[in-house]
């Protein structure tokens, strides 16, 4: 079942693109992960099919459901490849100027009817939008990670975002399994202005010396109930973009509440960044 597209793009086969080409793929519509580094979309293509191994080993897919999905996925390097898609998903490095360049060439490429989602976790629709001339037609597609497992899709109209736009990109959300939540653009939408203050509060938590990592992450893990504790699950989202979004929550909001922790800095500095590169609050031997 394919849905309302039949085609999309994803830009960026990063931890958030690869997991969204995926979930498109499995529901039967045919992507083309777009990523302008060669390492970084071979990654991203191994991700998918590590991924997909683990919901057939588990009996959540036949085989064959997942030899046709990695079937319909193309890796590029290529921009233009996005020209004959319907809907184009952007999941590039958490940026204000990156995402304005990408969407005004893909303004310049795509056909007039295609939308143009962003995954963006915190910059502004409108000012994303501003980059182009079609700015009824883009809008804010924030999925979660890890992206096949996790049901909320936030979506996040613009100042010009048109009401047909938002009625397509909820039924492509409802055609992928996953449950819409409509949030308007401010800094952080819903999301990330509730998690990351607690994240960031986590950190001052390890800084001040409240606890250690395993403290603090068990006391909201049993005294929560949440599947995680925060700094793990900071390690899961990114260290880098964690403190970019506090960045922009910090600015966009101008509330001291929001400045990031000077640890958080000093270990995106370090290059500690989490799971991704194998080291973040916790270490991650590679398997
Ligand atoms: N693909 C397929 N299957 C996966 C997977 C993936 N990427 N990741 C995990 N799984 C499967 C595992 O195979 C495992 O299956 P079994 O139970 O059958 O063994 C199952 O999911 C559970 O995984 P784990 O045992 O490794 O670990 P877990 O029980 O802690 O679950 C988790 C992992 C689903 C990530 C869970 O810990 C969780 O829900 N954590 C919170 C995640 C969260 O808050 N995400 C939102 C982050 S914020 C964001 O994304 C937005 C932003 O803008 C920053």
């Amino acid at each position: 079942m394919a849905g309302v597209f039949q085609k999309v793009a994803v830009i960026g086969a990063g931890t958030m693109g690869n997991g969204i080409a995926q979930v498109f793929a499995t529901s039967g519509v045919s992507v083309e992960l777009i990523d302008v580094s060669a390492p970084a979309l071979e990654k991203g293509l191994a991700n998918i099919a590590g991924s997909l191994a683990r919901i057939v080993k588990k009996g959540g897919m036949e085989q064959a459901a997942a030899d046709a999905a990695t079937k319909r996925i193309a890796g590029s390097g290529e921009l233009a490849r996005a020209k004959d898609c319907e809907l184009v998903v952007e999941a590039a490095v958490e940026k204000a100027d990156v995402k304005k360049r990408i969407f005004a060439e893909l303004d310049k490429l795509c056909a007039p009817a295609t939308i143009l989602a962003t995954n963006t976790s915190s910059i502004s629709i409108t000012e994303i939008a501003a980059a182009t001339k079609r700015a009824d037609k883009v809008i804010g597609m924030h999925f979660m990670n890890p992206v096949p497992l996790m049901k909320l899709v936030e979506i996040i109209r613009g100042q010009e975002t048109s009401s047909e736009t938002c009625a397509k990109i909820t039924a492509c959300t409802e055609a992928l399994g996953k449950v819409p939540v409509e949030a308007n653009d401010y800094p952080g939408f819903v999301s990330n202005r509730v998690l990351m203050p607690m994240i960031n509060e986590a950190v001052y938590c390890l800084m001040e010396g409240v606890s250690t990592r395993e403290g603090i992450d068990t006391v909201m893990k049993l005294g929560m109930n949440h599947p995680m504790g925060p700094l793990a699950l900071a390690d899961l989202i990114g260290l880098d973009v964690c403190l970019d979004i506090l960045n922009v929550l910090h600015d966009g909001l101008g509330d001291p509440k929001y400045r990031p922790c000077p640890l958080l800095k000093r270990y995106v500095a370090a290059g500690r960044l989490g799971r991704k590169v194998g080291k973040g609050f916790y270490d991650y031997p590679a398997s």
